[in-house]
């Protein structure tokens, strides 16, 4: 049935009434945002449902067209939930096509739920109703990341790798130390969004265009109905701001970062030159050409995918630099960009869980590696301060003729005979070798945050009790 007053047969059923003609087909399509923004479709329903709700209380509308409204818009929820819902470009997004469909299973009633509000306000308030159960999900998932690397790090608290600045062998440190650095890491991660969703909370519904409406309306009710701590306070804020999503995106794109550092260590990890962990077939994939290859694919995507999440941001931070207050159309562009961000985080941060549950740790490739690359020379010249009252630049100076003589003679720190060491300095005795192994290394480390193994445990330990919290 028609739900206009008069014949527009040929132009859009929703806002056709000056127009005569039907859109150039290229219009109808850049226009279009229904194939992407469906994905709205049931926080476009509940806030719908939140907006039917005051306007009843408020006897804006008759407590029989509510009734309908409400079974109309459970009918179009459960067909949409069926598969069963046609998505037409012709009414260009998704907050037409529900309404659409709504008049048609109930008529001229369906034609009172756009009182008191616009596409405007509906769809920012869609959009922040939509991130926010995406932000329980992301922050949900880092939690999960969480919970992986506590129990890995709790595995291998005393395992001894070499810690390297500049991916150059620098001081030993424990595996289990390096993966608490994400946990930190991504600790700040779930902060960010965790604060974003606070910003957000905050509903436009009512704003309407975007200077408010001449009807009795309670957005307080509607915000308190969707869960919102409030409405917007300015209606003209309220139907031209995307910083909420940009602030997702950021977050996003330092998260993604974070997990691209981590992907390209399993990377370099993986490779028979380092041999430090191995992944399973699960998490590996095979050369169609050379055949004793097994290549770290899902660590190389997460990596990628900062790309474009990157990209998503600066797409949406340059979508709205310039725009005038209130909405432009430009706005519909903010949604494939923040879909894609949302999409890719949650398969990048599934895929950092499945690869640190699954990795396997070469311990003696590691303890090895630790004996290389003189990582106890700062223990060395630690010792000469310490034992000898040297200054340390002097020591780091007399150290690096020692790392020098080693070197040359291919001999570890440790190996270099005490005689040799005095024709350095000549203050050196015995008691030096008791700092030169990596143990007693990663051992002396027992400053707050330090390598240690019992700074490790304790490091360990406190952010358990804190997960527990939450
Ligand atoms: N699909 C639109 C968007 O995503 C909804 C708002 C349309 N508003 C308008 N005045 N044309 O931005």
């Amino acid at each position: 049935m028609s739900d206009t007053p008069h014949d527009t047969s040929s132009s859009n059923k929703m806002w056709g009434g000056r127009f005569a003609n039907s859109p150039d087909a290229v219009m109808e399509s850049i226009n279009a945002s229904i194939s992407y923004d469906k994905r709205l479709w049931r926080h476009d329903i509940i806030a719908s449902k939140a907006h039917a709700k005051m306007l009843c209380v408020q006897n804006i509308i008759s407590q029989t067209d509510y009734d309908s409204i409400l079974s109309g818009l459970d009918a179009v929820y459960s067909e949409i939930e069926q598969g069963k819902f046609t998505f037409s470009p012709k009414l260009e997004d998704i907050h037409m096509n529900i309404e659409h469909r709504l008049s048609e299973f109930i008529g001229t009633a369906a034609g009172r739920l756009h009182t008191a509000r616009s596409r405007n306000d509906q769809v920012a308030t869609d959009t922040k109703l939509w991130l926010r159960d995406m932000i329980d999900i992301v922050t949900t998932l880092i939690t999960d990341i969480q919970t992986v690397i506590l129990n890995r790090a709790d595995e291998h608290f005393d395992t001894i790798m070499p810690g390297f600045t500049h991916l150059q062998s620098a001081q030993p440190v424990t595996f289990g130390h390096h993966l608490m650095a994400y946990f930190e890491m991504l600790n700040r991660d779930k902060g960010r969004f965790i604060d974003a969703k606070k910003r957000m909370n905050e509903c436009p519904l009512g704003a309407a265009a975007l200077a408010g409406t001449v009807y009795n309306t309670d957005r307080f009710l509607v915000a308190e109905t969707l869960g919102f701590d409030a409405p917007t306070r300015n209606s003209l804020d309220s139907v031209s701001s995307r910083d909420f999503a940009l602030e997702y995106m950021a977050a996003a794109a330092i998260c993604a970062g974070n997990l691209s550092r981590l992907c390209e260590e399993l990377i370099i990890w993986m490779t028979p030159q380092f041999n430090f962990i191995k992944l399973s077939d699960a998490w590996t994939t095979g050369s169609s050409i050379m055949p004793q290859k097994k290549n770290p694919d899902a660590a190389e995507l997460v990596r990628a995918k900062t790309g474009r999440i990157n990209g998503n941001l600066l797409a949406l931070l340059t979508i709205i630099k310039g725009l005038p207050l209130a909405y432009s159309k430009d706005m519909q562009e903010d949604k494939e960009a923040l879909f894609d961000t949302v999409d890719n985080l949650e398969l990048s941060l599934t895929a950092i869980k499945g690869m640190l549950s699954d990795l396997t740790v070469n311990k003696d490739k590691m303890r090895h590696a630790a004996d290389s690359g003189f990582c106890v020379a700062t223990d060395l010249a630690d010792w000469l301060v310490k034992s000898l009252n040297i200054p340390f630049r002097q020591a780091h100076h007399i150290t690096g003729s020692l790392v020098k003589y080693a070197e040359d003679n291919q001999l570890t720190l440790e190996n270099i005979p005490l005689n040799i060491m005095q024709n350095i300095e000549p203050l050196i005795t015995s008691d030096i070798y008791t700092v030169l192994n990596v143990e007693s290394s990663v051992n002396s480390r027992t400053s707050y945050g330090g390598t240690a193994t019992s700074c490790v445990k304790q490091q360990i330990n406190e952010r358990k009790a804190s997960l527990c919290q939450k």
